[in-house]
């Protein structure tokens, strides 16, 4: 039997911030971000907005694309680092909204590769648990984390979520790999301590762009070898959407056309764990990636963490 992807939702609120808006609150400028990052705009929560209410929408999304209803799933796992509340968890929240019952529910935390583990523990529970369907969602609302006072932070990020259906199935597609990984040596390079005196995202913007584009490339690698593929069978290579800079890098370190690497950053800015399945709901609806399709994920983050995985559509 496969884990395969049975369906995708998304949801992004309403509120858009520009670069312009943003250049009228701290000192910078259009220019300056769209050069270094290629980010034009970033989506943000209102007042009557949350991570549930965006991952209840993105959910519901994903169940009817995936022709199944709440009562079917048999686990829903939010990849998250940014929870509305400590307890109870977000999937938790999100099961009766959805018309779950009894499932299993946890929330995941590994910041932008949150997605990604969520996926390959969804993958593992599903086989252990003998799991017909699961809901596995990313997103954050990493704007409720944000000093807007601090231009090096502030311009980056953008809130979001996305949701996929995997269910598992006795066909040819499905996921071939996983690979997974931190160096949480590495911690003080992207971190956000609420415990402490200063509760907003800190960042070493260097320290992240070196391990992005040493790290990612790898992971890369080994997830094709895993799958047993060669890197130019991979139809789309889906990842973490932090900067376009990062996946100009990794594009020439691989030797991937760009143009295999779709992005949507200019649009959502860095939404942490909701920018892989945000991307990969796209991606889908707009048929740049086709039933069939072999596809790569990979997500890079705090902690510092990655992971990768290769698909069939
Ligand atoms: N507007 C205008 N000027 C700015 C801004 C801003 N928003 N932010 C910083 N600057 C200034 C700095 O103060 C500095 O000025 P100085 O030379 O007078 O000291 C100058 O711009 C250059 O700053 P650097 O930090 O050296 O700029 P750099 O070229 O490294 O670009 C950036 C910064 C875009 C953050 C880059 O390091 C980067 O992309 N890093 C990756 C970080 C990332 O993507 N993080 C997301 C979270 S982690 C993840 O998702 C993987």
């Amino acid at each position: 039997m496969k884990i395969a992807l049975a369906g995708t939702g998304s949801k992004l609120p309403s509120k858009i911030l520009t670069n312009d808006d943003l250049s009228k609150i701290v000192d910078t400028s259009d220019e300056w971000i769209s050069q270094r990052t290629g980010i034009r705009q970033r989506h943000i929560i209102g007042e009557d907005e949350n991570l549930v209410s965006l991952a209840f929408e993105a959910g519901k999304e994903a169940l009817r694309s995936a022709d199944i209803e709440g009562k079917d799933l048999g686990l829903i796992i939010v990849g998250t680092s940014t929870q509305d509340k400590r307890l109870p968890n977000t999937a938790c929240e999100l099961q009766p909204l959805l018309g779950a019952k009894d499932c299993a529910c946890m929330d995941v935390s590994s910041a932008c590769s949150g997605f990604i583990y969520a996926l390959s523990i969804a993958y593992s529970m599903m086989n252990t648990l003998d799991i017909d369907y699961a809901l596995v969602v990313g997103g954050d609302v990493l704007s409720r984390e944000m000093d807007w006072t601090d231009r090096t932070t502030c311009v980056l990020f953008g809130d979001g979520v996305g949701a996929a259906v995997l269910k598992k199935a006795d066909i040819e597609a499905g996921f071939l790999s996983f690979d997974i990984g931190a160096d949480g040596s590495k911690g003080f390079a992207l971190y956000d301590n609420s415990y402490g005196d200063d509760r907003y995202i800190r960042m070493d913007g260097q320290e992240v762009f070196k391990f992005s584009v040493r790290t990612v490339p790898n992971s890369i690698k080994n997830a094709i070898e895993k799958a047993g593929v060669n890197k130019d069978d991979i139809d789309v290579f889906l990842l973490h959407q932090a900067n376009l800079r990062i996946l100009e890098a990794v594009s020439k370190k691989l030797e991937i056309p760009l143009e295999k690497l779709p992005h949507n950053l200019e649009n959502t800015g860095n939404t942490s764990a909701g920018s892989i399945p945000l991307l990969l709901d796209e991606v889908i609806k707009k048929g740049i990636a086709k039933k069939g399709d072999l596809i790569l994920l990979c997500g890079f983050g705090a902690g510092l963490t990655w992971g990768s995985c290769v698909l069939r559509l």
